[in-house]
C-alpha cells in the first residue's frame, strides 16, 4: 500500500480508477451506484460473493463490464442505525486497506438508511491516514511493495454532499492523526537512531507549532536531585533529557493538564539483564513517551483551547561498568529513598522523579502517565486494552469514555494498601519491586507514591504502544496507542 495520500473532499465525481461504494446490511447501494456501474456488474458479483453488506467487509470487482472504473470496491457499512465504537475511523481504515496499487481513489459516502455528515466523512478520512501509515525509512528501495512493483503515492476523492464540512473538520482530523504518526515514527526508530538525545530533537520541532520546549540535561536534573532517574541513565554512554512541553491555548489562569511519558529508548534491563530472544523489542520502550509527543502535536495541530504539560523522562537503560547495580540504593527528588532490587524495574524509577517534578512544578489539575511499564500487564489484559490505575474515580471515567470512543481501550485494576506494602524495603522507604504476584499493580502503587494528593492516572501501555496488534487503522507493531484516547479525553472534557 502507499504511503503517501492525499485527500480532497467533494460533492460529486465522474468514475474512474478505484472506485468504493457503501453498502448497509443486506448489500444495500447508494445512489452512486447506477453511476459506477451501470451495466450492473455488481449485483450480480454480491449475490456469487456472498456479500452482505456487513461493517467492514469487503467485495472487490476488477474491470467490471461497462463501467469507466478500473476496479470496484464495495465496502460494507452494517447497520446504519446501529454505529459502532469508532465506526467511522475503522471504515476508513478498511477502505485503506483495499487500495492495492490504485494511484487514484474515489470513494463515495452513501448508503441507504445512513446519514454521514461532515465529522463522520473527516473521520473516515483519518482512519485512511492511519491505515496507509508504514515505516520505511531505512528500505533503500522505496515505495515497492512485496511483489516489488512500484507503489507511490495516491490521491483520494471522497464524494459527499457534506464536503464544506467535512473539509473544516478534517483541520482537526488531520493534525491528530499527524500527532499519531509521529509517535509511530519515534517508537519505529532502532535505537541507534534514537537516544535521549535525538528524541530531544525531534521533539524540539514541535515548537514550529507553537510549543514551548524545555530542555533538562544530567547537570540541571542533579541540581534538582533526580537521583532515581540518574540512576537508570548511568550505564549509557547516552546522556538522559527530561523534555518539558508547554501548550497555552486556554486562559492564562487555567491550571495545565499534565501528561508523562517513560522514554526508555533502549531497555536491556541493566545488570538485570533482559533474556536475549525478543530483546530487540525494547527500542519501543519509549512508548509512553512518544505518545505524550504525539499528544501534544495533536494539541498544538490542531490549537486546542487547553494549556498543557507534557513531560518525558528520556534515558537509556544499559551496562557498563558504572551501571546500577541490584541492592544500590537511590535518593529521588521527593526525598524518598528507593532501594534498586531489579534494574529492569527502570520505568518507575523514571517516572519516579518525572512525575514529582511535574506536580511540584506546575501544579497540574491532574496528571497522567503513559508507560510500557510491565510484562505483568500483558498478562493480565493482552494486548487489547492498557491497564489504567487511579487515585481518582472521576478522571477513571472520563479516560474509559475516551478509550472506548477511540478504540484505545482502558481497563481498570485495583489499587490499595495491601499491594502498596509490598513495595516496603527493610533498608530503604522502598524497593523498586514487589513480590511474585501483582507485578503491574506494585508498579503503580510505586509510582502513586511520587504524586501526593493530585489527581493521577497511570496507563500501562506494554503491549498495546509496542508490539501491538494489527487493526483497520494500524499496520501493527508501533500503534501511536494513547494520542487519540488522551486527545479525545482532552477534547470531550477541557475544551467546553
Ligand atoms: N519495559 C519493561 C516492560 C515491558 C515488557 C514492556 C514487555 C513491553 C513489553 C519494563 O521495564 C520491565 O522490564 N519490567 C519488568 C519488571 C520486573 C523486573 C518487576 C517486567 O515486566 O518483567
Ligand atoms: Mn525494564
Ligand atoms: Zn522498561
Amino acid at each position: 500500500m502507499p504511503k503517501s495520500v492525499e485527500i480532497s473532499f467533494v460533492r460529486s465525481a465522474r468514475p474512474s480508477g478505484l472506485c468504493v461504494l457503501l453498502a448497509a446490511d443486506g448489500a444495500k447501494l447508494g445512489a452512486a451506484a447506477a453511476d459506477v456501474d451501470p451495466a450492473g456488474a455488481l449485483a450480480r458479483a454480491i449475490r456469487v460473493g456472498g456479500f452482505k453488506g456487513k461493517a467492514r467487509t469487503t467485495l472487490d470487482l476488477l474491470v467490471p463490464e461497462g463501467s469507466a472504473a478500473d476496479r470496484i470496491v464495495v465496502v460494507g457499512l452494517g447497520d446504519p442505525q446501529k454505529p459502532q465504537p469508532d465506526g467511522w475511523t475503522r471504515l476508513g481504515g478498511a477502505i485503506a486497506g483495499q487500495f492495492g496499487k490504485a494511484s487514484k481513489v474515489t470513494v463515495w459516502l452513501d448508503a441507504p438508511g445512513a446519514t454521514i455528515g461532515g465529522a463522520e466523512a473527516a473521520a473516515v478520512a483519518q482512519g485512511m491516514l492511519l491505515r496507509a501509515y508504514a515505516f520505511d525509512r531505512y528500505k533503500t528501495k522505496k515505495g515497492e511493495d512485496d511483489n516489488g512493483d512500484d507503489v507511490k503515492a495516491v490521491k483520494i476523492a471522497i464524494v459527499t454532499s457534506a464536503a464544506t464540512e467535512a473539509k473544516k473538520r478534517f483541520v482537526a482530523a488531520d493534525a491528530v492523526a499527524g500527532g499519531v504518526t509521529l509517535a509511530r515514527d519515534l517508537v519505529n526508530e532502532p535505537a541507534n537512531m534514537l537516544g535521549p538525545i535525538e528524541f530531544t530533537e525531534r521533539a524540539k520541532l514541535l515548537a514550529a507549532l507553537g510549543v514551548k520546549v524545555e530542555v533538562l540535561t544530567e547537570r540541571e536534573m542533579k541540581k534538582l536531585g533526580m537521583g532515581s532517574l540518574l540512576g537508570v541513565a548511568q550505564g549509557s554512554t547516552r546522556p538522559p533529557r527530561l523534555v518539558v512541553l508547554e501548550w497555552n491555548g486556554g486562559k492564562p489562569k487555567d491550571r495545565p493538564l499534565a501528561f508523562v511519558g517513560k522514554g526508555v529508548v533502549f531497555d536491556t534491563g541493566g545488570n538485570s539483564m533482559k533474556p536475549a530472544s525478543g530483546m530487540e523489542d525494547m527500542k519501543g520502550d519509549m512508548g509512553g513517551a512518544a505518545a505524550v509527543t504525539g499528544l501534544m502535536h495533536a494539541l498544538a495541530a490542531r490549537k486546542a483551547k487547553v494549556n498543557a504539560i507534557g513531560i518525558l523522562g528520556l534515558v537509556e537503560n544499559m551496562v557498563d561498568g558504572n551501571a546500577q547495580r541490584p541492592g544500590d540504593i537511590v535518593t529521588s527528588m521527593s526525598g524518598q529513598t528507593i532501594e534498586v532490587l531489579n534494574t529492569d524495574a527502570e520505568g518507575r524509577l523514571v517516572l519516579a522523579d518525572a512525575l514529582w517534578y511535574c506536580n511540584d512544578r506546575f501544579k497540574p489539575q491532574f496528571m497522567v502517565n503513559l508507560a510500557t511499564l510491565t510484562g505483568a500487564i500483558m498478562v493480565a489484559l493482552g494486548q487489547h486494552h492498557a491497564g489504567l490505575f487511579s487515585n481518582n474515580d472521576d478522571l477513571s471515567a472520563k479516560l474509559i469514555a475516551a478509550g472506548l470512543a477511540t478504540q484505545e481501550k482502558l481497563w481498570r485494576m485495583p489499587m490499595g494498601p495491601e499491594y502498596d506494602k509490598l513495595i516496603d524495603s527493610k533498608n530503604a522507604d522502598m524497593k523498586n519491586i514487589g513480590g511474585r504476584y501483582g507485578g503491574a499493580i506494585t508498579a503503580a502503587q510505586f509510582l502513586q507514591r511520587f504524586v501526593k494528593d493530585t489527581p493521577w492516572a497511570h496507563l500501562d501501555v506494554a503491549g498495546t504502544a509496542m508490539g501491538s496488534p494489527s487493526t483497520e487503522i494500524s499496520q501493527g507493531w508501533a500503534s501511536g496507542f494513547g494520542v487519540r484516547l488522551l486527545d479525545r479525553f482532552v477534547a470531550d472534557n477541557y475544551e467546553a
